[in-house]
């Protein structure tokens, strides 16, 4: 039915996108007109400013989050015959880059209000055979780094922190990143800061630096001619370009700006939705927390995504637990924080702009449904 004469309904809301400025156009042009479009000197700023972000001593760009965790692990020593822990509740991505590196899978269920893996889960996983435990920063939350690094010191495993959703996020008064032996970034497309495509690994350690420049360029710490180089150890080829890079560092000139408007963007969504039936807004704990998108759980989520769909509006459902993947198929009965979670879990359009009428009519729909 068309709308009545002089009404005109109003335009879709996509749940999130990649936010470009216009300015990434002048740092592109240098490069094109530089003649060099591999990884080279904007790919090193973009590093700098990244490790400058995360507290770190170095940042190590590659092509993706899913590289950067894989890379991470085999940097750390971890591959074939290792198992590795991972939080049941995450994208496939962890677990995915954890067979990349050749390790296997142990998964581990979550924590019920913040969403990271349990520590008491991950105390009674060990096993002889394992090697590291990847965290996940769920949309920008970190996970429990004052019992997990001790954890983790005391039995020796490798912390590698997969924060692909937390660029400029803090848990504990520290940047996420900076936690465990190495942090993991992704700039894909639905992050806060994006390259299109694009990952990078900050860490305090020295010798893993090294290691990860050897792994993302064919076994070279430092290229040469191209020609006749040394390539001691195995690499691959995980290279960050300048192209990536020039529209990352204008990306992540708006960093701080994007970082308020999400903290922003939360609290226009609480205003609206607080102390609604059926609906839990999960809570803020730590100082400087930045969520990437706004997330709700929902007592009957179909009901309200369908009054979203009806109306328009974007809006994306939490992962299935990884336990109901077929590759990480596991018994359930061990995952009912991540099953439960992932039943309510619902994120809310969270782009950068949306106008505060938006969120008026984003909560209004939310709330008819949840009375209905
Ligand atoms: C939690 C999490 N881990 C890993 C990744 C993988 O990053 P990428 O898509 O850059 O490979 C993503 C995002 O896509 C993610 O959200």
């Amino acid at each position: 039915m068309s709308p009545p004469k002089g009404h005109s309904n109003p335009p879709p809301i996509a749940w999130f996108g990649p936010h470009l400025t216009g300015r990434e156009i002048e740092r592109l042009r240098d490069v094109l007109d530089r003649q060099y479009i591999n990884d080279g000197p904007l790919a090193r700023e973009f590093e700098r400013r990244v490790a400058t972000v995360a507290g770190t001593r170095h940042a190590v760009a590659v092509t993706s989050g899913t590289a950067a965790i894989s890379l991470a692990l085999m940097a750390a020593g971890v591959g074939p015959g290792d198992e590795v822990l991972v939080p049941d509740l995450t994208f496939a991505a962890t677990a995915n880059a954890v067979r990349m590196a050749g390790a296997e899978v142990k998964l581990v269920d979550v924590e019920p209000v913040r969403f990271g893996v349990d520590p008491d889960g991950v105390k009674a996983a060990i096993g002889p055979r394992t090697r590291a435990l990847v965290t996940v920063d769920v949309n920008g939350r970190g996970a429990d780094y004052r019992r997990l690094e001790k954890i983790c010191r005391d039995t020796g495993l490798v912390l590698i922190c997969d924060a692909a959703e937390g660029l400029g996020s803090r848990y504990a008064g520290r940047p996420l990143g900076s936690f465990g032996l190495a942090g993991c970034f992704s700039f894909s497309a639905n992050k806060t800061i994006t390259a299109g495509q694009g990952g990078i690994v900050t860490t305090n350690d020295d010798a893993l630096h090294d290691r990860l420049r050897e792994l993302k360029d064919q076994g070279r710490r430092h290229g040469g001619t191209g020609g006749d180089d040394l390539h001691p150890v195995i690499g691959f080829n995980f290279k960050f370009t300048d192209l990536q890079a020039a529209v990352a560092l204008s990306q992540l000139d708006e960093l701080e700006k994007r970082l308020a408007a999400a903290q922003r963007r939360d609290s226009l969504y609480a205003e609206r939705l607080a102390n609604q039936p059926g609906l839990t807004l999960p809570p803020f704990s730590e100082v400087g927390e930045v969520r990437q998108w706004t997330d709700v759980l929902l007592e009957n989520r179909a009901a309200v995504c369908a009054a979203l769909d009806d109306a328009k509006i974007g809006q994306r459902a939490f992962w299935l637990p990884l336990h109901r993947q077929a590759p990480y198929a596991a018994d359930a009965k061990k995952f009912s924080n991540s099953t439960d979670i992932s039943r309510r879990g619902l994120w809310l359009a969270s782009r950068f702009d949306l106008a505060d009428a938006d969120f008026d009519r984003i909560g209004s729909v939310i709330v008819a449904a949840l009375r209905r």
